[in-house]
């Protein structure tokens, strides 16, 4: 079982210490490789909003980095741990740009294989904020994400007793689940929001095949495009979110079709 950790804070503390607790738990049940990719020691440059990656493909990026092999390595791992501090009530700079350098999977999603973990520390508050945003993206790329951990870690105080436990409690409840839910390979059932983004997405990429070819091809190619197809992978859906996903999409491809008539979409 190989793990990848992205770990978005720059030093090895509070989130470092969680994820290595995680590690400690999981091994005592199972046999795993743990990968640490600390985002402070890597070769991962700002992104330069050009729309490269949207519009052409994300191998024609100006920028040359590491920004590949990690996506490779996303992509060999059974499971990722996406770490991230509390920074000013959000993640940390390091994550946002991890997450901005890869926007171009919102797009074109592919994790679906793959199960997450998120976990985020603060010294009192933002752990919640940081947990949904942490959520979206790792759902909106595709991850099954099984769990989310927020940790209270003080800083400069002597922590009591009872938040270390209680930390440690939820650190091992996390290392069970994700162990867990390592071993089912089937995806879980969307969220009416996972599916009201499928239907959207779906409506304006392929309305606007011809200014985004390159998302237009992927999504065909996926068979994204059939409209048999109600999500990403062949998963039950509940079916009001079925119908408030195919009032979604009509209304999406009815505004951009308005839009190109108005000539506001330049092909
Ligand atoms: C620049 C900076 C901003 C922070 N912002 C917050 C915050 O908004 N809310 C909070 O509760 N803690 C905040 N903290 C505290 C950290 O979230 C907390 O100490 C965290 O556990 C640090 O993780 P690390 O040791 O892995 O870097 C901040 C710390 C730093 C250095």
């Amino acid at each position: 079982m190989k793990i990848l950790v992205i770990m978005g804070s720059h030093r090895k503390g509070n989130t470092y210490n969680a994820v290595k607790q995680i590690e400690e738990h999981f091994k005592s049940i199972e046999n795993a490789e743990f990968q640490y990719l600390m985002l402070a020691d890597v070769n991962l440059s700002h992104c330069l909003g050009c729309y490269t990656c949207f519009l052409k493909g994300e191998e024609y990026c100006p920028i040359k980095d590491d920004a590949t092999s990690i996506e490779q390595q996303m992509h060999d791992a059974d499971g990722v741990i996406f770490a991230s501090p509390v920074y000013g009530m959000n993640v940390s700079g390091l994550f946002k740009m991890f997450v901005d350098r890869f926007s171009y999977i919102f797009h074109r999603p592919c994790f679906f294989d793959k199960k997450a973990l998120l976990i985020t520390t603060a010294g009192g508050i933002g752990q919640k904020e940081v947990l949904k945003y942490m959520d979206l993206v790792a759902s909106v790329w595709g991850f099954d994400v099984v769990n989310q951990i927020g940790l209270m870690t003080p800083a400069g105080i002597h922590i009591p007793k009872s938040l270390v436990l209680e930390n440690e409690k939820k650190l091992k409840e996390a290392a069970d689940k994700f162990q867990l839910a390592l071993q089912r390979k089937e995806h879980k059932s969307p969220s009416l929001y996972d599916v009201l983004y499928f239907r959207g997405a779906r409506g304006s990429f392929e309305e606007l095949g011809g200014i985004s070819p390159r998302d237009y091809e992927y999504w065909k190619g996926n068979g994204w495009f059939d409209k048999r197809t109600k999500y990403f992978v062949d998963v039950p859906i509940n079916p009001i979110y079925n119908i408030l996903g195919s009032v979604m999409e009509i209304y999406v491809r009815h505004q951009i079709r308005k839009l190109i008539a108005d000539g506001e979409f330049q092909y």
